[in-house]
């Protein structure tokens, strides 16, 4: 199993759409898929209609009442699903003196039984956000190309280049734009794009999630973007993403 945790920590870049896609991206290649819900707003959760309030969650694995196998709940992709309780049992085991490896050890059963984990990641670099990092290979991030969206990458990569000390086999898969404009008027996306090359040069991926409204409208009906738009260019680009992503 490769585990890919998807992180920023900005808020509404794409990482939870981009979760539910590549995942089911992935899924369509005949790939063995589970995703993860690491954050307490349980969005990916909800995208599948899995309610806020459930008793067994990513949450209640990490405090050990419960093996991560028995929590997956199939939707057409495996799913280990978060709740508003989350960040009860975040303050509970961050008081553990090696917290940073508890996500790894609870899903180290699985490994054999998926070819990928994508983990949703919270928009902050907290003790989850280090588990996540710590149980994965690699890392993706989101960009929505934006006024200086970029100055927070470095934020990031220096967060996950300290956790390699921890988790030697961790690295940055690549930074890609989301919500990108190609419109003319959009010229700010093409510049923050081009800044960001100066800065990260082939990390930034070649594949850019355009702005598509069948990404946002597809969870509201509890289903990924293949399902609902299969034609759209939300589903496009991530297929795209998910053929990058297997040559890894
Ligand atoms: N490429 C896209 N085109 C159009 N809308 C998008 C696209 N990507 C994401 N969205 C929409 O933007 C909003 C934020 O996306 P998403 O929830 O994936 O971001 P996030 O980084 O997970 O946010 P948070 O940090 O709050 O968890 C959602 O309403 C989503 O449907
Ligand atoms: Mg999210």
């Amino acid at each position: 199993m490769k585990t890919f945790s998807v992180v920023n920590q900005k808020g509404g870049v794409g990482k939870t759409t981009t979760v539910l896609n590549l995942g089911a991206a992935l899924g369509k290649k005949g790939r063995k898929v589970l995703i993860i819900d690491l954050d307490s707003q349980a969005n990916l959760s909800r995208s599948f209609g899995i309610g806020k309030t459930i008793d067994k969650h990513i949450g209640t694995v990490l405090a050990r009442e419960h093996q991560a196998k028995d929590v997956i709940i199939n939707k057409g992709i495996d799913i280990i699903p978060s709740s508003l309780e989350l960040l009860k049992y975040e303050k509970l085991i961050s008081s553990e003196e090696t917290y940073q490896f508890i996500l790894e050890e609870t899903i180290k059963p699985l490994q054999k039984l998926y070819d990928y984990c994508l983990i949703d990641c919270p928009p902050s670099l907290s003790t989850l956000t280090v588990n996540a990092l710590v149980a994965s290979d690699f890392y993706l991030i989101p960009l929505q190309p934006e006024f200086y969206s970029y100055d927070g990458l470095r934020t990031i990569t220096d967060f996950a280049q300290k956790l390699t000390k921890l988790n030697p086999k961790l690295q940055l898969a690549g930074i890609f734009p989301t919500k990108y404009n190609p419109n003319a008027r959009k010229r700010l996306n093409h510049d923050v794009i081009e800044h960001t090359k100066e800065l990260f040069q082939e990390k930034v991926l070649s594949v850019y999630i355009r702005d598509n409204v069948s990404l946002a409208e597809s969870p509201l009906n509890q289903t990924d973007v293949f399902t609902y738009a299969p034609e759209s260019n939300g589903a496009k680009d991530y297929m795209q993403l998910a053929n990058l992503i297997v040559k890894l």
